[in-house]
């Protein structure tokens, strides 16, 4: 079988995933300069992930490209993501990748280490250096909705429709999404959206900060290539510094926060003007 293209890198990315297996779990991923677009791509089974999905992504994170600045998380089809793929929650699970039944016999330490590894897949999205979009169009359920909340920014089509299912099947959601989804809307909103595991749609996804913007489906790549086009027009290392102490205001005081203003920025002049 022919090797797909190999994904522009310049770490080893492609030695340990490589696009035909990419291809088999169901992702593309592309770069295109400062450009890193990961596409959930089983749309016949509507994007739905396993730990094959997770421990793709993270290799992907792990290997980034250092000139990528945005990475896009988009899904192909009527649907962004219908979260785990159901087969786990059957006797045979995924052919290869076990089911729940089978996880729920691991010893307490190898289970959270298999949980911690999938959320490696979702972590990265946060780093200071890249801003990551997520282009969420239909359902975003489970960890659909979770990988939409690893991404900085939301920008949806206005057929979304965002459900933390896990509670409603006896599980809690434990793919990095509980905290992005308290800082977006509240704790009583989260308590509400999660433990009746009700869909949340656009109007109500703008409302509450769930997203940023909502277009129309045929808009949605658009809007996505707008926002980059606004995100790129900054510097670089100005961004990065400043995604960094946005990310840490929450857990400073104003006064520390201060300081770390002014930390960030004595950097920012040496590296403008020298000293
Ligand atoms: N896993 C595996 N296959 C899935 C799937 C999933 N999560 N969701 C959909 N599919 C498959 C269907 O079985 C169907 O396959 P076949 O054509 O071979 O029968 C195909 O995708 C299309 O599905 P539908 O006909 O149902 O498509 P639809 O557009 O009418 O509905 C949907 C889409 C509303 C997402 C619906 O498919 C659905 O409700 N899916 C299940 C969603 C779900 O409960 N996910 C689990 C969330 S919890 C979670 O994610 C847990 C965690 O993180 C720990």
């Amino acid at each position: 079988m022919a090797e797909a293209k190999a994904p522009q890198q310049r770490g080893g990315y492609a030695k340990e995933v490589s696009g035909e297996r990419l291809a088999e779990i169901g992702i593309r991923f592309e770069v295109d300069g400062e450009i890193a677009t990961i596409a959930l791509d089983r749309p016949s089974k509507r994007n739905a992930q396993t730990f094959a999905t997770w421990a793709a992504l993270a290799d992907i994170g792990g290997n980034l490209p250092e000139q990528v600045r945005i990475v896009v998380v988009s899904g192909e089809g009527p649907s962004f993501s219908a979260g785990i793929d159901l087969r786990m929650f059957t006797p045979e699970g995924v052919p290869g990748q076990g089911s729940f039944s089978s996880a729920a016999q691991l010893d307490a330490t190898t289970f959270e280490q298999r949980i911690r590894q999938a959320q490696q897949g979702f972590l990265w999205l946060r780093r200071p250096e890249i801003v990551s979009i997520a282009a969420v169009q239909g359902h975003a359920i489970g960890a659909g909705f979770q990988l939409a909340l690893a991404c900085d920014l939301r920008i949806v089509a206005d057929d979304v429709k965002f459900c933390m299912k896990e509670p409603a099947l006896g599980l809690v959601p434990d793919l990095t999404g509980t905290k992005p989804l308290v800082e977006l809307v509240g704790l009583a909103k989260a308590i509400d959206i999660c433990l009746t595991a009700r869909v949340v749609e656009a109007p109500e996804a703008l409302r509450i900060g769930l997203a940023e913007r909502v277009v129309a489906r045929d808009d949605l790549a658009g809007a996505v290539q707008d926002k980059i086009a606004e995100l790129l027009s900054t510097n670089r290392d100005a961004a990065a510094a400043t995604k960094r102490l946005l990310q840490g205001a929450h857990a400073r005081t104003l006064e520390e926060q201060a300081v770390a203003e002014g930390l960030e920025q004595s950097q920012r002049l040496k590296a403008l003007f020298g000293g």
